[in-house]
């Protein structure tokens, strides 16, 4: 069910005042009044995040043999971007007014005003919108509006004392540089195909009108992997391969329909003319959410988009969207791209370097599937979705796979030796779990602050303890406790991982 704005405004205040104070992130240089598009983690949003990138490692590498993570550079020089097409496509429209000055996104300003999409409308198209409407300067109330022009969203930078000669780009994606590294690494491991290339790492986007928090940034980190493959072999995979995942249903919203369906990958293979290979990687996708994040099922579906909307490199592009209430609904937190030989073929002939290879007794260019995923956008998503308001609490009811802290370790009391129990507890435990140790305040205040920032476990140490060794574990959502020996307690939690 959708809640009502004002609902989502009060929420989205909740959820911002609670990462605020425990430390889950801030404006970055806040104490000067912080930089629209910038945000800087603190300790339990890194803590998050770092688990979130580890989730995202293990899920996507686990069946998969030929497939690595490298660590490149984040500033390239220029002819990469000439190269791929950044220099000339990757732009957004800007919009002047010619009384204040403020430069804003031309097709936001057409959405918010005139409720309609904008995003796949030409400069021309947008600026007879904007004067057949007569739209106002959303500053100073202006009728006088530059026309809209394109504005190419990188960050152009010149190396070192040369002056303009020397010029680099901030990576927008971190996709090029495995593109770069192509060629290495398929010789370093071997020459075989499919080849996966990960990259976990800093984009950099000069955003027009960055917003909505961690949905427009001008720095961010994307976990790409790109799978380098023959592309005689994109519709074949092994029969049992396929046997195993031809039922399994995706959550589709294909551009001719309305409404989200289910349809089987036997089904989207030959009515929606998805190669199996794609096939395969949206199943990996779906999982990862349904099964590792533990979406809810109606908070997820895979979008396609209009030829129009598809990035300027991509054949195929399905988006992957989630039900953010405090963002407005469905919004956009990863992507799955076939973009073809569209990047080698470009460095290739631009780097006049031979990225052919030799396989399946042919020489050729391989072609890319492209898995992308913004890591803040989907930190963010699992604020929004885990969190819940009770009675007597706030939580958030993270899984234990992205919780910033696995375990709380508590003495009942601050007396009668449980405080050093409780320490023999938290020091047995932390070697395998993140950990934390609280003793001050009542029992009911450490767990509602846990609670708060959705710690799946805590133990306490009661009278009990001393008595028959054994503690209660308590569970985040039901708040039912167990009594259970420290003995098997590793063992216990453990199995709960
Ligand atoms: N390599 C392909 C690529 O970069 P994209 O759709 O432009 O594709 C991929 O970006 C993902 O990166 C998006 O799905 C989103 O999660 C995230 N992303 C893109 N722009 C962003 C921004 N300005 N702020 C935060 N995250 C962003």
């Amino acid at each position: 069910m959708r809640i009502k704005k004002k609902e989502a405004i009060a929420k989205l205040d909740k959820i911002t005042a609670i990462v605020l104070k425990r430390g889950f992130f801030w404006p970055t240089a806040e104490i000067y009044g912080g930089k629209a598009g910038f945000y800087s983690y603190g300790h339990l949003g890194k803590a998050m995040k770092q688990k979130f990138e580890q989730l995202w490692r293990s899920h996507f590498f686990s069946n998969c043999k030929n497939y690595y993570e490298i660590e490149p550079s984040s500033i390239l020089p220029e002819q990469v971007f000439i190269a791929s097409g950044h220099l000339e496509h990757f732009n957004d429209p800007l919009i002047e007014c010619k009384t204040c000055h403020f430069r804003f996104r031309a097709d936001q300003f057409i959405e918010d005003n005139l409720k309609i999409k904008a995003e796949e409308l030409t400069t021309e198209e947008m600026s007879n919108l904007i004067r057949k409407n007569k739209l106002k300067c959303p500053k100073c109330n202006s009728w006088h509006l530059s026309e809209v022009k394109w504005f190419n969203m990188m960050f152009p930078i010149t190396l070192g004392a040369a002056g303009v000669k020397d010029l680099a780009h901030l990576t927008p994606e971190t996709a090029q540089a495995s593109y770069l590294a192509f060629k290495r690494e398929f010789e370093a491991t071997r020459k075989k195909l499919p080849l996966g290339i990960a990259i976990i790492g800093k984009a950099f986007r000069n955003e027009i009108s960055p917003r909505q928090l961690f949905f427009r940034l001008r720095e961010f980190t994307q976990a790409e992997l790109q799978i380098f493959f023959d592309p005689d072999e994109i519709n074949k995979l092994e029969k049992e391969e396929w046997k195993e995942i031809s039922k399994y249903r995706l959550i589709m919203l294909p551009q001719k329909e309305k409404k989200v369906k289910e349809i089987s990958c036997e089904e989207t293979n030959k009515k929606l003319k998805l190669p199996k290979l794609y096939v395969k990687n949206m199943v990996l996708v779906q999982k990862f959410y349904l099964e590792k994040l533990k979406i809810p099922k109606n908070m997820f579906r895979f979008r396609e988009l209009s030829e129009k909307e598809k990035a300027f490199y991509n054949k195929i592009h399905w988006d992957i969207e989630l039900n953010l209430e405090t963002i407005g609904g469905f919004k956009e937190v990863a992507g799955i791209h076939y973009r073809t030989d569209h990047d080698l073929l470009g460095h290739e002939k631009h780097s006049k370097q031979n990225l052919h290879v030799f396989w399946n007794n042919k020489k050729f260019i391989p072609h890319v599937l492209e898995l992308s995923f913004g890591v803040d956008r989907n930190i963010w998503a699992l604020m929004d979705l885990f969190y819940k308001e009770e009675k007597e609490r706030t939580l958030f009811s993270f899984p234990l796979t992205v919780s910033p802290i696995d375990i709380a370790v508590f003495p009942l009391v601050n007396r009668e030796s449980m405080p050093e129990k409780a320490k023999e507890v938290y020091n047995l435990l932390k070697q395998d779990f993140s950990c934390f140790y609280d003793e001050t305040d009542s029992i009911g205040r450490r767990y509602r602050r846990q609670d708060e920032i959705g710690t799946p476990y805590c133990i306490t140490i009661d009278n009990q303890t001393s008595k028959d060794n054994s503690v209660t574990i308590r569970e985040l959502n039901s708040m039912e406790q167990k009594r259970v020996k420290i003995g098997t307690l590793l063992v216990e939690l453990k199995n709960l991982k």
